[in-house]
């Protein structure tokens, strides 16, 4: 504990730089690594020390300010009148206490009954829009409470947000609401989003380019904010974002003279209003609501955390004013946290479509905010001994605002005695290949790529894909189907197709016709160049130009299998060798040797090399003018197409790169040739007109 002051100072400090990074991933990149209830526990510990030690206490730190300065990318807008937030209770006798405040501050006797309006406090992202002459002129977030930033272009896109106002509407107001994404619409947004990160994984692990990053949300909060913060507002508009609207900023006259009032207003102007707000007239209808709300939590479609109850009349809000950042007038009554404790019964391992190693939580069911809980994840096996959790121990479940529970820790004294560490799976519980965990990787993933029923359908929809295999006729859901009926399991399979006609036949659907071209197709593709070959493997780091080189260098099949398998043991020439390779790192040759080193892969690569021999590798002529030069093409060619020339130009032994330099053997200038020409012509790099290239192509 920090008795002393300068304790206290070096606790805040500390506190302070926790809290700023957590705003910053909560408010900037809608990606929380705590929950609401642990980052209130860090500001209630940050309060508390400095209420001990008022000298201490500073107006800069993080806890003092409402939300975040605005991210940059967006323009930064100044809210008519700032856009603060609300003080919580918890209960009853804290409600009483906040009624009791504003019948002080107004002069209203004791026993006064006060007017509220009940709204369910929605869990979603506040923004404020401007609307002139009742027509949508701007849209902002709230920022740090001041300052917000401009998402115009976003907001336009949501369709419960009326552009121009059915009711009478003075100049010139702001309207306050909550965007925010329903349940349903999360779940599967979520689940699109998780394939597409999928996607993106297979992809990296192919060696393919990436694109964008894809998010993965946590929950219909952040789904929310970071739908609002697209760049591109077709993005955003493609998101099943909602409103609800339920205040006023600035305005250049008052549309009603209470927050009932307003409300009305709001729903005959166009706006989403929640349809469960009520007038309460007592703290005790207000408690009432509040435990109905809490009733029906969890039934909404829609995440709320609260119920906020504010003064109904204006004229006394107007009085009551502000304290600090919050209004004396408002409050949110807050639902207390959705937390549980269970017992820990097992710990599954998952394995994905690329093979990543998943640990689930299996837990004793329990109820938790009204949903009966059995499993959680518990991310990687890091996580796991982080927080040290161990099968049997007792730990604590958290919803908090959350869809998807978390553990967030363990009550150390209900361990069992004997709980050992758990001891995370060396080898992939699908298929029982060896699954490792890269340097500065937190996920281990299973190598058993070929067989492993888990990840075989994705690495055969690869196999056969265009820039590998390329077999015509045997797309996604052909090889879906395949697999269902037990046609295909290896790649070695598809080439067992040809003779299991009658099979194929008896699919429905399948005429002799479809049969025929199939059958056709994949006869066409059963000797292709060794570099396909080792591409359409799918072994992961080994995109396209990887496989080139190695196959290259080791030219036929034979020669790279025993090569690998011998560049097992560390330190062995062959393993120098492979590290020699020009474009081959650690990170490549380390997939390679692991690849090898699973006894299943190279029995599934044996089985399909007997069907499907590859092609040697076409040995570059080395008596060719431009065998060992780097060679660029620029600009447009008339007698082949670049990709050709750029063929053409491996095969005599060249190593093609996209842009000039000092390495640069040999430019070859086609027509309208821009910039790398005249790179070339200053660094004095070899010039060939097309003409002088297709003497050389053509030998
Ligand atoms: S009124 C000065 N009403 O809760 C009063 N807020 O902690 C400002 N919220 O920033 C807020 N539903 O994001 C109000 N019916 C509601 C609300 C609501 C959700 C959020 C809003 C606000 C925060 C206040």
């Amino acid at each position: 504990m920090s008795g002393s002051e300068a304790e206290a100072a070096a606790e805040l400090e500390r506190l302070a730089a926790e809290i700023a990074r957590h705003n910053a991933l909560y408010y900037q990149q809608d990606a929380p690594e705590i929950s609401d209830a642990e980052y209130d526990a860090l500001v209630a510990r940050a309060r508390d020390l400095e209420a001990r030690f008022p000298a201490l206490r500073r107006e800069d730190r993080p806890w003092h300010r409402v939300g975040a300065p605005p991210a940059a990318g967006f323009a930064k807008v100044r809210h008519g009148v700032p856009m603060l937030s609300l003080d919580n209770v918890f209960g009853a006798a804290q409600f009483a206490e906040f009624a009791r405040g504003i019948r002080r501050f107004l002069g209203l006797p004791p026993g006064q009954a006060l007017r509220f309006t009940a709204e369910p406090k929605i869990d979603g992202l506040s923004v404020n829009l401007l609307y002139e002459h009742g027509r949508f002129v701007r849209g902002a977030t709230r920022g740090d409470g001041l300052v917000g930033e401009d998402i115009t272009a976003n907001l336009r896109t949501l369709k419960d947000l009326p552009l121009r106002l059915e009711a009478d509407a003075p100049e010139r107001m702001e309207i306050r609401g909550e965007v925010y994404m329903t349940r349903a619409d999360f779940l599967a947004f979520r689940a699109a989003q998780e394939r597409a990160a999928e996607e993106r994984e297979a992809r990296r692990a192919r060696g393919e380019k990436l694109g964008e990053a894809v998010q993965v949300p946590a929950n219909p909060r952040n789904a929310a904010a970071g739908s609002l913060r697209q760049k591109d507002p077709a993005v955003t508009a493609a998101r099943p974002l909602r409103l609800f609207a339920y205040g006023l900023g600035e305005a250049s006259a008052l549309p009603a003279d209470s927050q009932s009032g307003l409300l009305d207003w709001l729903a005959r102007a166009g706006f989403p209003v929640n349809p469960l707000f009520r007038v309460v007239e007592s703290e005790a209808e207000a408690e009432a609501f509040q435990a109905e709300m809490e009733s029906r939590r969890a039934s909404l479609d829609y995440e709320i955390d609260g119920v906020v109850f504010k003064l109904d009349r204006f004229d006394w809000q107007q009085r009551l004013g502000f304290v600090g950042r919050a209004p004396r007038w408002a409050v949110a009554w807050k639902f207390p946290a959705e937390q549980a404790t269970t017992r820990l019964l097992d710990i599954e391992i998952q394995v994905g479509r690329t093979g990543a190693l998943t640990p689930r939580a299996v837990m004793e069911p329990v109820v938790v905010g009204g949903v009966t809980v059995r499993h959680a994840t518990l991310h990687n096996e890091e996580e796991i001994a982080r927080k040290d959790i161990r099968i049997g121990d007792t730990v604590i479940l958290q919803r908090a605002g959350d869809v998807i529970p978390q553990i967030t820790g363990i009550v150390p004294e209900k361990r069992p005695p004997g709980a050992k560490p758990f001891a995370f799976p060396h080898t992939c519980p699908a298929c029982g290949s060896h699954a490792v965990r890269e340097k500065e990787d937190v996920v281990r993933r299973c190598t058993g790529g070929l067989t492993c029923p888990a990840q075989r359908v994705e690495r055969l929809k690869h196999f056969v894909s265009r820039r590998a295999m390329d077999i015509e006729g045997l797309g996604e859901e052909t090889i879906g189907l395949l697999h269902a009926e037990g046609l295909l399991a290896s790649p070695a399979d598809i080439f067992r197709l040809p003779a299991r006609r009658e099979a194929l036949l008896a699919l429905e659907g399948w005429g002799e016709k479809k049969v025929q071209n199939l059958i056709a197709a994949i006869e066409s593709r059963r000797r292709m160049p060794l570099e396909r070959f080792i591409f359409a493997l799918g072994i992961r780091r080994i995109g396209e130009q990887t496989a080139k080189l190695l196959a290259r260098h080791y030219g036929t099949f034979e020669t790279w299998r025993e090569r690998m398998i011998a560049a097992r043991v560390p330190g062995s020439e062959a393993r120098e060798e492979l590290g020699a390779i020009q474009g081959i790192g650690p990170a490549i040759a380390e997939e390679l040797v692991e690849f090898f080193a699973e006894p299943r892969n190279l029995a599934a690569l044996d089985d399909l090399a007997r069907e499907a021999p590859p092609l040697p590798a076409e040995a570059p002529a080395a008596d060719s003018p431009i065998a060992g030069k780097t060679i660029v093409f620029t600009g447009t060619l008339s007698a082949m197409t670049r990709q050709e020339a750029e063929a053409r130009a491996e095969a005599l032994g060249a190593k093609v790169t996209k842009s000039v330099s000092r390495k640069t053997d040999v430019v070859v200038v086609g027509a309208d040739a821009g910039s790398k020409a005249a790179r070339a012509a200053e660094l004095g790099v070899r010039v060939l007109s097309e003409a002088e290239w297709l003497a050389i192509a053509r030998g």
